[in-house]
């Protein structure tokens, strides 16, 4: 009997995202998802909410959906409409969401969950900006101990960044939640653009997707063919990078990744560089390493995994 991982997974769906929380629906022998708490980035949160709720009913689930906070810690909000179109999942139209959402805030029910399960069985998945994760970690310093893992979307380093010239979106939308998850002594597995820009669709799989003849196929497709115009555009690859998925699937499958246990700190004063995961990859500091940064993945592996589970919905 295969150890199944509780996770919660939180998000700002976002059509990588999507894919993501799809992915982990479709292992429940795997992983036992507790909840999905959403919060603000790639669009505001009135629309990630309501997206992951939309994104679990595609998925013919009944996980619990929170919504958590609408802004970073100190800083505006910064969203990614340019990338995700205005409703954060364009490229497949989809009826609004018929289950409401729980009535917890998402960063109650992070704390709570975390008191009432065993320590060092619930494994923290953001997929966003770490406003909510780090929202948590303040007002009950006494469930930071209590996470088995943080297994998280952002950051770059050889990949440099996405939004500016030194940083990733998850990261630069709330450099002081990062900051705080950084140093928080939890043991921190790191997927970044290095790994995720990688993570490229090819047509032969979209079209593979669209052939499945499920709803779940169709808006696979209909997502990443949206989601790709813009890398296409601005790095002229083929493909979608298919950033948060990596998350699900290095907890299904991390003999696909490769990387180093580093120190990673992040840039929360310079405005030029505001929001740079500074990893030291070559250890030439003396810093505590506090994070396995991943650098290389197995796209064939990769995709291989994304097609035989996303056929299971
Ligand atoms: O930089 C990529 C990350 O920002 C992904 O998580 C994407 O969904 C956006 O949130
Ligand atoms: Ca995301």
């Amino acid at each position: 009997m295969t150890h199944r991982r509780k996770i919660i997974i939180d998000t700002d769906p976002g059509q990588d995202d999507a894919v993501a929380l799809l992915l982990a629906l479709s292992a429940p022998e795997r992983l036992e998802v507790l909840g999905v708490t959403a919060v603000a980035g790639n669009v505001p949160l009135a629309l990630t909410q309501r997206n992951a709720r939309v994104i679990c009913e595609l998925a013919g689930s009944s996980v619990p959906v929170f919504a958590g906070c609408d802004a970073p810690l100190k800083r505006d909000l910064v969203t990614a409409e340019h990338v995700h179109g205005k409703t954060g999942l364009d490229g497949c139209d989809l009826p609004e969401p018929a289950r409401p959402l729980r009535p917890e805030h998402a960063v109650e029910f992070i704390i709570e969950t975390l008191r009432r399960e065993a320590p060092g069985t619930v494994t923290l998945c953001p997929l966003g900006p770490l406003t909510n994760i780090a929202t948590a970690f303040q007002r009950a310093p006494d469930v930071v101990g209590r996470v088995a893992e943080i297994v998280l979307m952002g950051g770059a380093y050889f990949e440099v960044g996405n939004i500016t010239p030194a940083a990733e979106f998850n990261i630069y939308v709330d450099p002081e939640a990062a900051e705080i998850v950084f140093k928080s002594g939890v043991p921190l597995v790191v997927l970044p653009l290095d790994v995720t820009h990688k993570a490229l669709t090819s047509r032969a799989w979209v079209e593979e997707m669209r052939s499945l003849g499920t709803p779940v196929g169709r808006a696979v497709a209909g997502w990443t063919d949206f989601f790709e115009r813009f890398d296409t555009a601005k790095y002229g690859s083929e493909g979608a990078p298919l950033h948060d998925p990596c998350v699900i699937a290095y907890l299904l499958a991390p003999d696909l990744f490769s990387g180093r246990h580093i120190n990673v700190e992040i840039e929360v004063n310079s405005p030029l560089t505001l929001g740079m995961t500074v990893a030291d990859w070559w250890r030439v500091t003396d810093r505590p390493a506090n994070a396995l940064f991943l650098g290389d993945v197995d796209r064939d592996g990769l995709f291989r995994l994304f097609s035989d589970q996303i056929a299971r919905l």
